[in-house]
Order: structure tokens, then sequence, then C-alpha cells
């Protein structure tokens, strides 16, 4: 019998009333590996209410009170990195040591954006009326950054822990109440997350964590009128979400097709090196991942081979066993990644290794030679499958960066750093890397998308700056 696990409200651990579960698939085994409660929206409507009791209290607690919470927190979640790693592996496929890196840069994202916040929000600012033509100084404006009431987080499945923790820190340190509807792949992970910031003593109700069916609570969290921030990671949905939801804030971080421009005079090793770790960690399945490579024809051929020879190095298989390529996310997943592949075959794309697929077990390819006419020249497939384009000219390259609908990184790679420079301003997205694959962190870097890539910006000070308003205060003098 598969143990269901409890969801977090009002500082317990509670059983739906609805009696339902929503079960959670082993990618590797494709067997249920955990289930969750599938809460209602009464339970939902209770959790907001709780959240905001708890919020005004917290924004009442001195700063170096919450900071030293989350200094704790941060301590428990690298202790418990293990069976939280465990978990990954199971709920995700995350190599295991990759698993193991996730939680314990959580607990640094979560350490530094407590360091962080007694910093920006300790400081305020005075300003005096008199710079402004026709005043006196008769008026003093004291402001400050106060919380915003409760947020709403969302993170999505290829990280649940730390693109968790990289709302949640933000939003605690800002005196703000929480909210967690964890992605159903990593929702365990994410309870046990939870736990961690439950041990370390948080007051009740601050702290919540609802799981369930997006059919069910989705739209009713991300519309409840008691959420006055969302922070969203994820796919096409946040999409959707931004058009439903009310006057709040809202940061997203959606999909990307990040292009590699590689120029003939650039260092080719280290092409081929950032297009296999950008092209195929986790097996694709970040958003930052290299997804389309435009490089000069001159220099393909060469490319494409040494890309090839450190394909073949690449481990495949389960991820208990660390292996560098391990079972995409979901079987539709893998059913997508393979329409995106055979419509490249169709078209004529040159298939650098035989396609293999068991399971959600996806092989590693390369497809050289695709054209704009083939669906994996625009579409993110979020999985191990990279497609080459090949150019005449940078200008062509930067076009068809240009052309995308999504805008989140992109790289460039040569040794003349003002051709670097210039491809990089001309290039529409939120973060370019020159000579070296899209990343989001150290996670204390901005992060943001253009187009539909999201909205705001993320990284520890961005997210902190967000999840406040300004609040003013004027002294009139006599
Ligand atoms: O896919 C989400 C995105 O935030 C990836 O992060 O650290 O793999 O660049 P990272």
């Amino acid at each position: 019998e598969v143990e269901v696990y409890k969801y977090y409200a009002d500082g317990h651990w509670h059983k739906s009333s609805s009696a339902k579960s929503v079960s959670i698939i082993n990618p590797t085994t494709r067997k249920t590996q955990f289930k969750v409660q599938a809460c209602t929206q009464e339970e939902v409507n209770k959790v907001m209410e709780a959240a905001k009791v708890a919020q005004k209290a917290w924004a009442r607690t001195p700063l170096w009170k919450r900071a030293e919470l989350l200094h704790k927190a941060a301590a428990i979640l690298k202790e418990h990195k293990a069976p939280i790693a465990e978990c990954l592996v199971k709920e995700i496929a995350k190599p295991a040591k990759d698993a193991v890196t996730e939680v314990v840069r959580s607990g640094d994202l979560v350490s530094y954006t407590a360091e962080e916040g007694v910093r920006i929000l300790g400081e305020g600012k005075l300003l005096v009326s008199d710079s402004f033509p026709g005043n006196e100084r008769s008026k003093y404006c004291l402001s400050s950054k106060i919380p915003l009431g409760v947020v709403l987080a969302i993170p999505p499945f290829n990280y649940p822990v730390n693109l968790a923790v990289s709302k949640i820190a933000p939003a605690l340190i800002a005196g703000n109440a929480l909210v967690l509807k964890p992605p159903t792949q990593g929702a365990v992970a994410a309870l046990h997350m939870i736990h961690c910031f439950h041990l370390a003593g948080f007051p009740k109700g601050l702290i919540n964590c609802v799981t369930g069916k997006g059919s069910e609570i989705g739209d009713f969290l991300t519309m409840h009128p008691g959420v006055n921030c969302i922070s969203f990671t994820g796919g096409d949905t946040g999409i959707a979400i931004s058009k439903k939801a009310g006057m709040i804030p809202l940061q997203m971080e959606l999909g990307g097709k990040d292009a590699c421009i590689v120029l003939e005079d650039a260092d080719l090793d280290l092409v081929a090196a950032n297009i296999v770790k950008g092209g195929f960690s986790y097996s694709g399945q970040r958003c930052t991942a290299v997804k389309v490579v435009l490089i000069m024809d001159s220099v393909a051929d060469e490319v494409v081979e040494k890309v090839k020879s450190k394909m073949g190095k690449l481990t495949v298989g389960p991820p208990e066993d660390d292996c560098d390529i391990t079972p995409v996310v979901t079987e539709s997943s893998a059913n997508f990644i393979e329409g995106l592949v055979m419509d490249a075959k169709e078209k004529g794309a040159t298939f650098c290794q035989e396609y293999r697929r068991e399971g959600n077990l996806i092989w590693p390819l390369l497809l050289d030679h695709v054209r704009p006419d083939m669906r994996i020249a625009w579409e993110e497939p979020f999985g191990p499958v990279l497609p080459i384009i090949r150019i005449q000219s940078v200008e062509e390259g930067i076009h068809h960066c240009n052309a995308s609908n999504f805008g989140l990184q992109g790289c460039v790679f040569t040794r003349d750093i003002n051709k670097a420079i210039m491809i990089s301003d001309a290039m529409e997205t939120g973060t370019v890397q020159i000579n070296s694959a899209p990343a989001r962190g150290p996670d204390h870097f901005p992060f943001q998308g253009l187009k539909d890539s999201g909205i705001g910006s993320q990284g520890i000070t961005n997210s902190i700056n967000m999840m406040v308003k300004v609040k003013s205060t004027v002294i009139n003098l006599p």
C-alpha cells in the first residue's frame, strides 16, 4: 500500500476531507511511488484565512528574528539533504548527485536571502521636499518597504525544492505569509522541505503547503482574493494565470528556447563542452538548457564531431545510478519529445545518433541540418534532443533567436569581446552568457525572461524587492 502524504496548514499535517489522493508516478519504474492529498477548495479557503492572520503578526516580528528562523531552516534543510534528494530521485528522476546538490543549493539560497533581507529591508529612505521646484524644506518623506500579505508560490517539477525556496525565503524575510502549491512530481520532496521549515519553528499558519489536482484547486488558488502576490515557474500555465489573476504583482518564469550562437573564432572545445552540458544536463529538462545551436557553417562540422564524441560518453539509465541521462518526467512528456523528433525526421534533419526510447528514457540525440520549417527549430522539447541550425552569418543567428516567442537566456561563443557585447545587445533575451551555457545561478544573479518567457525578475535581491511595497510617511512642518 502506497503512503498518502498529508498536507501542511496552520502548523499541522492534515488529511483532506475529500478522502481523495493524487498519485505520483516514478518516471523510471512508471509505477505509483507516492500519493498526496487532493485538497478541496474549502480547505484552501481555511489555509488562506489562517495565513492572513499569521502574516499580520509576522510582519511585526523583528527582521533579525525572521532572519534567524530562516538560517535555522537552512541548516535543517541541509541536514535533511539525503532523504529529500531521495524523493527527487524517485519523483522526478533527477540524477542522485544533482538531487543532493539541489538541496544544498537551496539551503545556501535560504541563508543568503536572510542575509540580503536584513540589509535591504533594514534600510529606508528620507526625502526632503525642497528638491522639487516650488517647495520649501517643509516636508520630510520617510519611506520603507512593507510586506504584500500572502504570497502564492508555484514551483515547477524540475526544481521542486530549489525553485520553491527561491520564492519562500524572499516572501518570509519580507514579512509575508506563504502558501505553496508544489508540482505533482516533486510534491513529496516539497513537503519534506516544508517539514524543515516546520522544525525551525516558524509561527503556525505562516507557511502552508496544499497539494491536489490543478482542475480542482489550480484556478481557485491563483484567482483567490486572499492571494496578494503570485510567484510562478513553469510552462504555458503561467500565461493563463497572468490573464486570470487579480490586480496583484506577478513574478513568472516560463519557457525558453535558449539559443547558442557560435562564431568562427570561438574556442571550439569550449563550445562542444558547453553544448553537451547545456543541452543535456538533467536530460534537457531545464528552462535554461541550450535548446537550439546556431552555428557558423564553416566550423559546424568540427563542432558536431566534437559534440558527438562527448555525447558518446554520457551515461544513460536510472537516476539511482547517477546516470547523466535519466527518464524524462512523464510519459506524455516523452511522447511530446518523440513527436518533435518524428517531425524533424519527416522533414529531413540529419540524425547524429539513432533515435532510441525505452519507456520514459530517451537516449541523447543531436539533430543536425535542422531548418526553420521543423517544429524543433522553435518548440521546447524539455528533453535530451538538441537541434543544430547552420548559419551563414551572425545576423541570421540573431534573427532566429529574436524570431522566437521566448526570450529567457541565450549564449554566444567568440574570442572577440566587442562582437560578443554587440551580439548580446542585439539578442532579445533576459540574459546572455558570453562563452558559457545559459544558467540561472548563482542564485543571487538577476534572472528574467522577455516575451513569453516571463514577467518581472527573479534572483534573491529582485525577489525580495518584488515581494514588498513601498510605504511612505510624510512629516509636514508647520
Ligand atoms: O528550469 C528552470 C531554471 O530556473 C533552470 O535553472 O539552475 O538549471 O539554470 P538552472
